[in-house]
């Protein structure tokens, strides 16, 4: 097989705006679906006033990376809360607040997303990633569901930010009894599947799909962003190797491991 025909094996689409629009053509998704907008100074303001908070993103960003969280705060004073990293900020006025936000920026394509308040282990933050990969018969199966637990000073939960891989057995402990963790375990199942179907529609070649979902306190998932290149390794860090080795195993069989002469 030559090097171009390798490229074509396997798709993976970046842009986190083109799969949102895509999966809002699911009803079934919708539902799952947090509101999100291109950011501009119009959608940076209904969004604040509806949702108190919400997350600002890179459309092509990775790891975490570029991503802030802004929310309304009535303490120290009336204004805005403003975090990327560990930095944070304040400002009294969505004026000045758009003007930092269009500085950091530039000229690159954001999100604004609707902030879901997630679900907390030992007061951290944590989310949830689902593996979704084409089995050996070349079928959508769900491979494999890790929790994330956020650094406890910043706002995302990537391990590259210094999230920590772990179990949702330990994660979900403090919320749920072991025979709801199940049922929970089968819905983010049944939603991640349909999410790879759904995408395969419209992008052909995808092979893998890692689904970061995010928890509330009504244990209501929200699909915060599909992945098409996403991380195997972190599935290391789980007691069972067994669901590390199945990963590698699939993931191996349709070439996620094969030189490319381009990158994603
Ligand atoms: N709407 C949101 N509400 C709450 N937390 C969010 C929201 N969006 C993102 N986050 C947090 O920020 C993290 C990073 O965001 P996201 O997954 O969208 O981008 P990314 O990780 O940079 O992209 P990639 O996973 O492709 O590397 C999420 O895992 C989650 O912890
Ligand atoms: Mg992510």
């Amino acid at each position: 097989m030559s090097r171009g025909e390798i490229t074509l094996t396997i798709q993976r689409v970046q842009s986190k705006w083109a799969k949102t629009k895509v999966m809002l053509k699911s009803d079934y998704l919708r539902q799952y679906m947090p509101d999100t907008k291109l950011f501009s100074h119009s959608s940076l303001k209904s969004m604040l006033l509806e949702y108190g908070m919400i997350y600002v993103k890179p459309i092509n960003g990775t790891f975490g990376n570029g991503v802030i969280r802004v929310e309304r705060t009535f303490v120290p004073s009336i204004g805005y809360r403003y975090q990327l990293e560990q930095k944070i900020l304040f400002f009294s006025s969505i004026d000045s607040l758009y003007r930092r936000l269009a500085s950091q920026i530039k000229n690159r394509r954001y999100i604004v997303q609707k902030g879901i308040h997630l679900l907390r282990h030992q007061k951290r933050r944590f989310d949830i990633r689902v593996m979704v990969q084409k089995n050996l018969n070349n079928k959508w199966e769900a491979t494999g569901i890790i929790g994330r637990l956020a650094h406890p000073k910043k706002i995302v939960t990537n391990y590259h930010s210094g999230g920590t891989p772990m179990s949702i057995e330990m994660l979900m402990s403090d919320h749920t009894t072991s025979s709801e963790l199940a049922a929970f375990k089968n819905k983010l199942r049944k939603l991640s599947l349909n999410i790879a179907h759904h995408l395969q529609a419209t992008y052909p070649n995808i092979k893998e799909i890692g689904v970061d979902i995010a928890v509330d306190l009504k244990l209501h998932p929200w699909i915060l962003e599909v992945n098409t290149y996403p991380d195997p390794f972190i599935f290391r860090k789980l007691n069972d190797q067994s669901v590390f080795h199945k990963i590698y195993r699939y993931a191996k069989a349709y070439g996620r491991f094969k030189k490319r002469s381009n990158h994603p």
